[in-house]
C-alpha cells in the first residue's frame, strides 16, 4: 500500500478547505483556568468530581455554533469528544463519566455531529488518547498525570492493556455511532506513549474499517513537539494524513524527506487558552488571524482556529466579535482561500501569493510608495480585479516605473504615479487570472 498516495487522495478535500473550527469545552470550561487545569493544580479524581456533578451548560446551542463557524468561511470543524481529563462529551456505553450522566443529560457530540452537517460543514472529533480519570491509565510517574508525583500512587499497578480496550472501544464507539466522521483528531504522544504503545497499528485499521475516508492526524505517534514519520520517506502505518503544527505557522510549510508536500493544519487559538479562560483576554485582532490564514494558505496549510466556549455552552463574546470580522472578510475574498496553495512566484515583500491553476491571488498587507510593482508577470496577466468587488485594475505603467522593465505595476488610485490607500487595511487581494 502506497501510504502517500492514499494519504493525499484522502486530504484532497481538506486541502481545499483550508480553514477549520476547532473546539475545546467540556468540565474545565467551570473552573475557566484552560483544559489543563485538572493536572496544573495536581487535582484528584475526586476533587475534580464537583465539576462532573455541576456541569450544567443550559445555553449549548450547537446549531447557532454551526452558523456561525460557516458565516465565518470556516469549511470543517473539529471538536473535543474527549479531552485529557477523560470526561466524555458523547454517550459512551463504556463509561458513566459522560455527558449524558451530569446536569445536561444530553449527547453533546451527536447534537454537534448533526447541527455542523446540516450547515453543509465537515465534522471532526478530536479524542484524547491520554486520560486521567481512568484508573488504568499510569499515574505516579508520568510525565503529565495530575498524581505523577503523589506517593500514594506509586506502587498502584495499572493494567494498561484494559485502557486500551477501554480507548480503543470508545474509538469504535466515535466510528459507528455518530455518521461519517471525516477527521479524528488525536492528541497526543509522548516519551515511551507512542505508536505501538496505544496499539496504533490494530487502532489504525479498526478506524479505517468502520470510516474508510476519515483522515486522521499524526498525533498516534507525535504531537505539537514533533510531527513523527509522516515527515520521512517511509511513514509508519500510524503517522496519519496530516502534521499538526501548535501555535506556531511552520517557517516553510511542511515538506517530507523528499521534499513532497505534506498536508499540515496549524491549529490557533484566539486567545493563550484552547478551553475556556476567564481571565485570558489576550485575544489576537481578526487582521492578524485572517493575514495567518492566508500565511497557512501561502504555504499549501490549513488553520484550525479555535474557540473555548464556556461553562454554560456559550461562545466568549470576543470570539464572536473576532468570527464576524473574519466573516466580512471571507465573504469579499474567500476565493484566494478555498482551492488555493502555494504560488508559482515567490513570497513578495509587501505580503503573500495564493494561487488556484491560473487565478493569482495578491494579498498586499503593505501599501506601496507610488504603483505597486510585482516581478515574474510581464506577459502572463489577461486581466487583473480587486478580488473584493470586481472591479477592474489597470496593468499600468506611469512615468516613474520606466526603469523596471520585468514587473508589471498596479495602483488603487489617480494620479497613477502617486501613493494610494489599500482598499482594505486588513488584507485588499488582487486577483490575477493567469493567459
Ligand atoms: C496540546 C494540549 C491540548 C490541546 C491540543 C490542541 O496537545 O495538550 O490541551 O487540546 O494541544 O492541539
Amino acid at each position: 500500500m502506497d501510504l502517500v498516495k492514499e494519504r493525499n487522495k484522502r486530504t484532497a478535500w481538506f486541502l481545499k478547505d483550508r480553514f477549520g473550527m476547532f473546539i475545546h469545552w467540556g468540565l474545565y470550561s467551570i473552573p475557566a483556568r484552560g483544559e489543563w487545569v485538572m493536572t496544573n493544580e495536581k487535582m484528584s479524581k475526586e476533587e475534580y468530581m464537583q465539576y462532573f456533578e455541576e456541569f450544567d451548560p443550559i445555553f449549548y446551542d450547537p446549531k447557532y455554533w454551526a452558523k456561525v463557524a460557516k458565516n465565518s468561511g470556516m469549511k470543517y470543524a473539529v471538536m473535543t469528544a474527549k479531552h485529557h481529563d477523560g470526561f466524555c462529551l458523547f454517550d459512551s456505553k463504556l463509561t458513566d463519566y459522560k455527558s449524558t450522566n451530569t446536569k445536561a443529560r444530553r449527547d453533546l457530540i451527536k447534537e454537534y455531529v448533526d447541527a455542523f452537517r446540516t450547515e453543509g460543514l465537515k465534522v471532526g472529533l478530536y479524542y484524547s488518547i491520554i486520560d486521567w480519570h481512568h484508573d488504568d491509565f499510569p499515574h505516579y510517574g508520568d510525565r503529565h498525570h495530575p498524581m505523577r508525583d503523589n506517593e500514594k500512587y506509586k506502587d498502584v499497578k495499572h493494567n494498561f492493556e484494559r485502557y486500551l480496550e477501554y480507548m480503543h472501544g470508545q474509538v469504535r464507539e466515535l466510528c459507528t455511532n455518530y455518521g461519517k466522521i471525516d477527521i479524528l483528531w488525536f492528541d497526543f504522544s509522548y516519551d515511551d506513549m507512542t505508536g505501538e504503545k496505544w496499539k496504533a497499528t490494530k487502532l489504525i485499521n479498526m478506524v479505517r474499517e468502520l470510516q474508510p475516508d476519515v483522515i486522521i492526524d499524526n498525533r498516534l505517534e507525535a504531537s505539537g513537539e514533533n510531527s513523527g514519520s509522516i515527515m520521512t520517506n517511509n511513514p509508519n502505518f500510524y503517522a496519519g494524513d496530516f502534521a499538526s503544527p501548535e501555535q506556531i505557522i511552520p517557517p516553510e510549510g511542511i515538506v517530507d524527506e523528499n521534499g513532497n508536500p505534506v498536508p499540515w493544519e496549524a491549529c490557533i487559538t484566539m486567545n493563550n487558552h484552547w478551553g475556556y479562560s476567564s481571565e485570558d483576554k489576550n485575544f489576537k485582532s481578526p487582521k492578524m488571524i485572517i493575514r495567518k490564514l492566508v500565511e497557512c494558505v501561502s504555504k499549501n496549510g490549513n488553520l484550525l482556529l479555535n474557540i473555548g466556549p464556556n461553562a454554560k455552552g456559550e461562545i466568549p463574546e470576543e470570539s464572536l466579535r473576532i468570527l464576524e470580522a473574519i466573516d466580512k472578510w471571507m465573504k469579499q475574498n474567500g476565493n484566494s482561500i478555498y482551492n488555493c496553495g502555494k504560488s508559482m512566484l515567490p513570497k513578495p515583500e509587501w505580503g503573500y501569493f495564493t494561487q488556484n491553476q491560473n487565478k493569482l491571488y495578491a494579498h498586499i498587507f503593505d501599501g506601496s510608495i507610488g504603483p505597486l510593482g510585482i516581478q515574474g508577470l510581464n506577459g502572463k496577466v489577461k486581466k487583473a480585479r480587486l478580488l473584493s468587488d470586481g472591479s477592474e485594475l489597470k496593468l499600468i505603467k506611469p512615468w516613474n516605473t520606466m526603469d523596471y522593465n520585468d514587473y508589471i505595476f498596479i495602483n488603487f488610485g489617480k494620479p497613477e504615479h502617486l501613493t494610494h490607500p489599500l482598499p482594505d487595511d486588513i488584507d485588499t487581494v488582487v486577483e490575477f487570472e493567469l493567459l
